[in-house]
C-alpha cells in the first residue's frame, strides 16, 4: 500500500472545517477531476465550468479516500468521508500552505514563470534535480489558481526539491500563488508578447511576472534572462525584495554565460561558464530556445549551490513531449516523412523558436520543409501584425510550403510568395485532406498553433495516413484539453 500523504487529522488541521466520516484507506493524493482520479485521492469539489459537487459520488466510485466539499453539500448514499469547509478552493490553498510549511529546512523550492518555456524548464529541473534528491514538480502546466495549490497539496513531506510552475493571464495572479509557494529560487524564463490581449504592453507583462519575487524566501535568488530587454526591470524588482540575482544568457555580463552553442538536428552541445567555471553538456532536444532554458536551469542549480555536473548529466536524457516538439518518423512510399508535433500551443516567440528548429533538419535527409500553422490566440490588438511578422522567420527557416488555418494566419499566408502557399482554410479540419495529399517522402512537416486552433487533428491525420517508423517522445497527452496550456 502506498505511503499516506496526509493523515486525516493532519488534513483536518490544515484545511479547517468539519469532518463527516473518516477515510477507510490512506490518503495518497489529491484530485479535482474524477476522470483522472486515482484511488486514495482526496477529491476537491471546485466550481469551474461545472460544479465539482456533482461529481463527488463518482469520485468515491473511482476510489477517492475522501472529498473536500462545501458545508451545504448534501451527502449521497455512496459517499464516504467528507471534509466540509466554507470554500473548497480556499481549503485547498490552506492545505498547500501546510504542505509547504512541513518541508524540512533543507528542502529547496523553485518557482518557474515566464512568457514561454515554463513547462520545458520545469521538466528540465525535475530531471536534473532528481539526480540529487527526491523531487516533486507540477504535473503538465498546472500553474494557475488551482494548479499551484493542488501541486503543493500533493507534495510529500520528504520532498528535497519542489519545482512549481506559476502562470498568469492577468496582472495580480502570480502574487497569491508565489506567496503559497514561498520559493528559494524564482525563475523568469523570458518575457515576450503572450496573452497580450490582457496587457497594455510587453513591459506590463514584465511587471506582472515580477510579482513572483513577492513570495521569495529571505536570502532567495532570482534567476533572470540577461538577454531579455526587460532584464533591468525584473532585476530592480527582485533587488527590492533583497534577492540575489543570477543571470543567464549570451550577454557578456551574464553570470551563467553561454560560451559556445552547437545546434544539431537532434540536440545541442553547449559550453557554459557558470560564475567562471566551465561546464560542457549535451541536450537531447534541438533548438536554441531549449538551450536557453537549460541555462536557466544551470543558474538555478548554481543559486542553490548544488552539484551542477551531476545534475546536468540529465540533460542528455530529456525527451520532447507530444505537442511540444516531439518528432515522429513516418513511412511513405519511397522514403520517410519527419513530423514535428508542436500542436499544443503557440505564440510569436515559440513560433519563431519552432521555425528555427525546423531549419536545423538537414536538407539531405529531408529536402522539403513544410510548415502547418494555426492562429496564435490571445494576442489582442497586435494580433495581425504579430502574425504578419512571421514572414521573415518563415523565409529565414527556408520553409518551402506553408499550410495555414484561421483568420490571422490568412494575413500571413497572403503575404507569402505564391510558390510557398500550400493551402489556407478558415478551420484546421478543412486542411486535413489537402495536407495529407501534398505531403510525401522527403518532407519534414512542422505543425504548430494555439490549442484553440486545433492543429493536433492534423498531426493525427498524417499519422493515420502513414505508419510510424520510429518515435521520439511519449504517448499523445492531453490533446482533448479544453483550454490552452501554458
Ligand atoms: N525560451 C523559449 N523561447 C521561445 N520559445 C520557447 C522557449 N521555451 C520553450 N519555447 C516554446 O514555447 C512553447 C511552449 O513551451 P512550454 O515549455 O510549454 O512553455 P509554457 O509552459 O511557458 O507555455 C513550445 O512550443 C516551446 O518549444
Ligand atoms: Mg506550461
Amino acid at each position: 500500500m502506498a505511503e499516506a500523504l496526509w493523515s486525516w487529522s493532519a488534513l483536518l488541521a490544515a484545511a479547517g472545517g468539519e469532518s463527516d466520516g473518516a477515510p477507510q484507506v490512506p490518503i495518497t493524493g489529491f484530485s479535482i477531476d474524477t476522470r483522472t482520479l486515482e484511488p486514495g485521492d482526496v477529491f476537491v469539489a471546485l466550481k469551474d465550468r461545472r460544479d465539482g459537487h456533482e461529481f463527488v459520488t463518482r469520485a468515491f466510485e473511482a476510489g477517492a479516500a475522501a472529498a473536500l466539499v462545501c458545508r451545504d453539500y448534501r451527502r449521497q448514499p455512496q459517499d464516504k468521508a467528507l471534509l466540509r469547509v466554507a470554500d473548497p478552493l480556499q481549503a485547498l490553498a490552506a492545505v498547500a500552505r501546510s504542505a509547504r510549511a512541513r518541508l524540512s529546512s533543507q528542502a529547496r523550492v523553485l518557482a518557474v514563470t515566464g512568457s514561454v518555456g515554463k513547462t520545458g524548464t520545469k521538466e528540465m529541473l525535475r530531471a536534473c534535480l532528481a539526480r540529487l534528491g527526491a523531487v516533486h514538480a507540477s504535473e503538465k502546466s498546472y500553474n494557475n489558481l488551482w494548479g499551484v495549490p493542488l501541486t503543493l497539496a500533493r507534495m510529500p513531506e520528504a520532498t528535497r526539491f519542489a519545482v512549481l510552475e506559476i502562470g498568469m493571464n492577468h496582472a495580480g495572479e502570480i502574487a497569491p500563488l508565489t506567496r503559497l509557494v514561498r520559493p528559494h529560487v524564482a525563475i523568469v524564463t523570458t518575457v515576450a508578447p503572450v496573452h497580450l490581449e490582457f496587457f497594455s504592453s510587453v513591459e506590463a507583462i514584465a511587471e506582472a511576472k515580477s510579482e513572483i519575487f513577492l513570495g521569495l524566501e529571505r536570502d532567495g535568488s532570482a534567476v533572470l534572462n540577461r538577454d531579455n530587454p526587460h532584464f533591468e526591470l525584473l532585476a530592480a524588482r527582485a533587488r527590492s525584495r533583497c534577492a540575489s540575482i543570477v543571470s543567464f544568457g549570451s550577454h557578456s555580463r551574464a553570470e551563467v554565460r553561454r560560451e559556445r552553442l552547437e545546434l544539431e538536428p537532434t540536440g545541442s552541445r553547449l559550453l557554459v561558464s557558470v560564475a567562471g567555471r566551465r561546464i560542457e553538456y549535451a541536450l537531447n532536444v534541438p533548438g536554441e530556445h531549449i538551450a536557453d532554458n537549460s541555462l536557466a536551469v544551470l543558474a538555478a542549480l548554481h543559486a542553490l549551490d548544488l552539484d551542477i555536473e551531476r545534475a546536468a548529466a540529465a540533460f542528455s536524457t530529456l525527451e520532447a513531449t507530444p505537442g511540444r516538439g516531439a518528432r515522429v518518423t513516418l513511412r511513405a512510399p519511397g522514403g520517410s516523412i519527419l513530423l514535428i508535433d508542436e500542436s499544443y500551443n503557440a505564440n510569436p516567440a515559440s513560433m519563431r523558436a519552432a521555425l528555427a528548429a525546423l531549419a536545423l533538419v538537414p536538407r539531405d535527409r529531408y529536402p522539403r520543409r513544410v510548415a502547418v500553422l494555426g492562429d496564435m490566440l490571445e494576442l489582442g490588438a497586435g494580433a495581425a501584425a504579430l502574425h504578419l511578422g512571421l514572414v521573415d522567420a518563415i523565409d529565414a527557416a527556408g520553409v518551402d510550403l506553408v499550410f495555414a488555418a484561421g483568420p490571422n494566419m490568412r494575413l500571413l499566408y497572403d503575404a507569402l510568395e505564391p510558390w510557398r502557399r500550400g493551402h489556407w482554410a478558415e478551420r484546421s479540419e478543412a486542411l486535413a485532406r489537402v495536407l495529407v495529399a501534398a505531403v510525401g517522402a522527403g518532407d519534414v512537416v512542422m505543425v504548430k498553433g494555439s490549442l484553440g486552433s486545433r492543429m493536433a487533428p492534423l498531426v493525427e491525420a498524417l499519422m493515420r495516413e502513414h505508419p510510424r517508423l520510429a518515435e521520439a517522445g511519449r504517448q499523445r497527452a492531453g490533446s482533448g484539453a479544453a483550454t490552452e496550456e501554458n
